[in-house]
């Protein structure tokens, strides 16, 4: 069925750039985290090095079919053993945060809590932190970042099994014991819904084991990950380990649309609920699921909380923490909601809504589409930037809010080879550029208490099932010699953050 004809457009230019003569006066608030990003399984290469076990993207990169460019993560950076220059080189520029992960298979090899420690493991992210502290970059910390021990997937399926839970709080404990004090920001789970989205839609299942029912395996996931959080959480606390906990969400809240239509707006908080409110009205409003969630689904699909899994729940996060990439029109289907809802085949995430992708000129002329020189599947949209960050401190308030990830993916950069070698990567620049603005008029003009962004990537990486097909480096990364080159957007992030940061 064909959608109905595109909204009108809302933005007169692709990029709505901060304003010339505001923009220079601007400053980020004291404290603020100018930070770059990586997760474990993506840069950490030596993936059988000091006893680390296998994990299930150690497994899914070996499958056919598993990863695009068939890359594993056995080198990739090798960030394991180099991470002292990529520290210094991001010091260099001025970055005061780095957002790793700590891989769990290099802490418990087998995953589970009544298996050994590798303390050599556990010495490798000791040094790591103190060499980022010495270099004054602050250590920021995920616990786990979708790489699952592969012992736990196969002996009950990852976090579709409630004993993943208990294995997780012991980890966590584990590691909270061994950095308190040194790490200040942490958080437990990176993007769990995407994370527990994979549990249906991958060929390659890689957080299932046989047998595992894979349209309510979203469902359990999410139940399963909320209770790991909740539970590490409160540990955190009764621990009394310093410093700030929450995890890291990501998607959008949507566009209508068509403005004015009752039924696409529904559709928007629909998508809102299902999604980006699977984690947060647990955790920042009701301690429950989004009403229109248990309204819709059935429990032997939704596991429900009890009282005291929702109490548990909500103020589980000091912070909201968000990987903000894009923004999307959302759609009523066309055959109608109610008829969507009742076919038993659609009770599956995304629950029930079209989301409507730019592949036509409907999106350019609304100014939301992506840039025209990156990837069209993550689909950067700084227009919207300020519009959303207000939705999410309207529908989930909270006193600090990070951009915990933002980046552009752009496979067509052009690397010069001249002496330097600076890779000119037009399209990523521009968007920080315009990114950063946003942010700062978010700041100042809109009220919201950002206080740090993340640029991800720190340097070029493995892209889960993309491979190295995937560019999101700020800087490039010579897969022969490892050698580590400065991106254009690298320097130009640097400038802005010197010209912007208080003194
Ligand atoms: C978010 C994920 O956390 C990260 O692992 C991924 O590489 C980026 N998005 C880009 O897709």
């Amino acid at each position: 069925v064909a959608l109905p004809s595109p909204p009108p457009p809302l933005y007169p230019s692709f990029y709505a750039r901060a304003p010339k003569d505001i923009l220079p006066q601007l400053k980020f608030p004291s404290g603020f985290k100018f930070g770059v990003a990586t997760a474990a399984y993506q840069v950490e290469g030596a993936v059988k090095n000091e006893g680390k076990g296998p994990t299930v993207w150690d497994w899914n990169s070996r499958q056919p079919g598993g990863v695009l460019d068939n890359t594993t993560g056995d080198v990739v950076d090798l960030q394991y053993f180099l991470y002292k220059e990529d520290v210094v080189r991001v010091a260099a520029l001025g970055v005061n945060a780095h957002s790793f992960s700590i891989s769990w298979a290099r802490i418990f090899p087998f995953g589970t809590a009544d298996s050994p420690v590798n303390q050599v493991g556990l010495k490798h992210y000791s040094d790591l932190i103190d060499y980022h502290i010495q270099h004054g970059v602050a250590p920021v910390a995920t616990l786990f970042h979708w790489d699952t021990p592969l012992a736990l997937s196969a002996y009950y399926g990852g976090f579709t099994s409630p004993h993943a839970v208990d294995d997780f709080i012991h980890y966590a404990k584990t590691v909270f014991a061994a950095y308190n004090g040194r790490v200040k920001t942490w958080y437990t789970f990176n993007e769990p819904r995407v994370f527990c989205g994979q549990t249906a839609a991958y060929p390659f299942n890689v957080s299932l084991a046989p047998g595992v029912n894979s349209s309510t395996a979203p469902y359990q996931c999410a139940y399963n990950v909320l209770k790991a959080h909740a539970g590490a959480v409160k540990a955190f606390r009764q621990m009394k380990i310093q410093g700030e906990i929450a995890l890291k969400n990501d998607d959008f809240i949507g566009i209508p649309w068509r403005s004015n239509n009752s039924e696409d707006s529904l559709a928007v908080e629909r998508h809102a609920a299902f999604q980006l409110g699977s984690f947060s009205d647990p955790l920042y409003t009701t301690g429950d699921w989004p009403k229109i969630m248990t309204d819709t689904l059935p429990p032997d699909f939704l596991p429900r909380f009890t009282e005291q899994e929702k109490k548990d729940n909500l103020g589980s996060a000091d912070f909201f923490a968000i990987d903000s990439y894009r923004e999307q029109f959302v759609a009523a289907p066309p055959d109608g909601i109610e008829a969507c809802v009742s076919n038993s085949s659609h009770p599956l995430w995304p629950a029930c809504n079209t989301v409507v992708l730019f592949d036509s000129n409907a999106g350019w002329a609304a100014g939301i589409s992506p840039d025209p020189l990156s990837e069209t599947w993550l689909q950067a949209t700084p227009n919207t930037l300020r519009s959303f960050l207000k939705g999410l401190q309207t529908r989930w308030p909270t006193k600090k809010m990070y951009i915990s990830e933002f980046g552009l993916d752009e496979p067509f950069e052009n690397l010069r080879t001249e002496m330097f070698q600076i890779t000119e990567d037009v399209a990523r620049t521009n968007y920080y550029m315009t990114y950063l603005g946003q942010i700062l008029l978010s700041i100042h003009e809109d009220g919201v208490p950002i206080m740090g962004a993340f640029a991800w990537a720190m340097i070029d990486n493995a892209e889960w099932n993309s491979g190295l097909s995937a560019k999101f480096g700020i800087q490039h990364v010579n897969y022969t010699t490892l050698e580590r080159t400065y991106k254009r957007s690298a320097l130009s992030l640097s400038e802005f953050f010197q010209s912007h940061l208080q003194n």
